[in-house]
């Protein structure tokens, strides 16, 4: 039996990269069964040791290539930016890793055709950290909408915008900008709702700092008339609920819509219904569980995140920037 296979042992996890979110996830994979987090990259030794100690983790790479080539680890979980995930990805499944990388998964659809081709080759799972995709509450949302809760979906509403001065969010070498950071929280959120790519986008992007997109707003539109309204920004607080209308009620994602713990069913008539779906960490287990379960059953894919969405989004996302006339200099 593939060792992977095999649920006497547990997947052996390493984290690429020791910022923000790999912190996140390294607190996440301790409530997830069978997860041992054995090792860790980073650029330095000094952060791959700081990380290590934070967490217990036995081993600590100076280089993201040592820890692609540790005998010891099933799955890599890539926590760089967004401008270095094609690299780092590649990186890993070429020395036989299964890979859960961070969302964007690449800059753009061209990238992740060439990262999807390089595990398909390699016969190595391969997923986008699209956290939102699996949270209990959003899950029940789309359960919902599949049961025909609120008839036929006709408009989706959601925005993602803080206020971040870190250099990062502005350096188009790193994929600066709201739309790869935060706006693809949004289009995923329609992507769900509507079960499909838009059939015509309208966008708008405030350009400031770096030449990125510090605010944008964006209305899809799909087959059959539905719409959605969105937005991101990363200079700008916006709420955080996001509504999915459809000509028989709403459902209501609550603050906040992509990790969301609570979602409202509002019936056109009668009471509304409110769940509550307390995280078991923090939000960053369900995705970890879903690559669990598929390095189980020894699939490539997850079908909850397969790659044929993530390329989707992708297309949304170039189509965005193309009206804007924003590349970056990778592309
Ligand atoms: N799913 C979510 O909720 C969520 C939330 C935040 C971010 N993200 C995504 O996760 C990725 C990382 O975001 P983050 O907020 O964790 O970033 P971060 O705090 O800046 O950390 C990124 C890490 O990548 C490594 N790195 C390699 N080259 C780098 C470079 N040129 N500049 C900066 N760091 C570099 C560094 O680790 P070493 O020094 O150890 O090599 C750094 O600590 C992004 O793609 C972002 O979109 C997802």
């Amino acid at each position: 039996m593939n060792r992977i296979c095999d649920t006497t042992r547990p997947i052996r996890w390493g984290i690429l990269g020791t910022g923000y979110i790999a912190r996140l996830f390294a607190q996440a994979l301790r409530s997830v069964k069978d997860a041992d987090l054995v090792a860790v990259g980073s650029r330095t030794q000094a952060a791959a040791d700081a990380f290590a100690k934070d967490f217990g983790i036995r081993k600590r790479h100076a280089s993201y290539a040592a820890l692609a080539a540790d005998p010891d680890v099933d799955i890599v979980y890539i926590a760089t930016p967004h401008a270095l995930h094609k690299d780092n990805s590649i990186l890993c499944l070429n020395a036989g890793k299964a890979v859960l990388c961070e969302k964007p998964f690449c800059i753009n659809r061209a990238q992740a055709e060439e990262v999807i081709h390089v595990a398909t080759q390699n016969k190595r799972f391969l997923m986008e950290a699209m956290w939102t995709r699996f949270i209990p509450a959003v899950q029940q949302a789309t359960t919902w909408i599949r049961e025909g809760a609120i008839g036929e979906v006709r408009m989706v509403q959601a925005s993602f915008g803080f206020r971040d001065h870190e250099d990062k969010l502005f350096d188009p070498a790193l994929g600066g900008g709201s739309l790869l950071d935060v706006g693809i929280y949004p289009i995923t959120l329609a992507h769900l709702a509507f079960g499909k790519s838009p059939a015509r986008i309208e966008s708008m992007a405030w350009r400031g700092r770096g030449g990125v997109d510090e605010q944008a707003g964006m209305l899809l539109g799909y087959e059959g008339g539905g719409i959605a309204v969105l937005a991101s920004a990363i200079q700008t607080q916006t709420p955080h609920e996001a509504f999915i209308m459809g000509t028989e009620g709403m459902i209501r994602l609550h603050d906040t819509f992509w990790n969301a713990t609570q979602v409202s069913l509002v019936p056109a008539e009668g009471a509304p219904t409110t769940l509550n779906f307390p995280h078991a960490c923090n939000g960053y287990e369900y995705e970890a569980q879903e690559a669990h379960a598929c390095l189980r059953a020894g699939r490539l894919e997850s079908e909850t995140m397969p790659h044929r969405v993530t390329l989707e989004i992708l297309d949304s996302l170039d189509s965005i920037r193309a009206q804007w006339g924003l590349s970056y200099p990778m592309e």
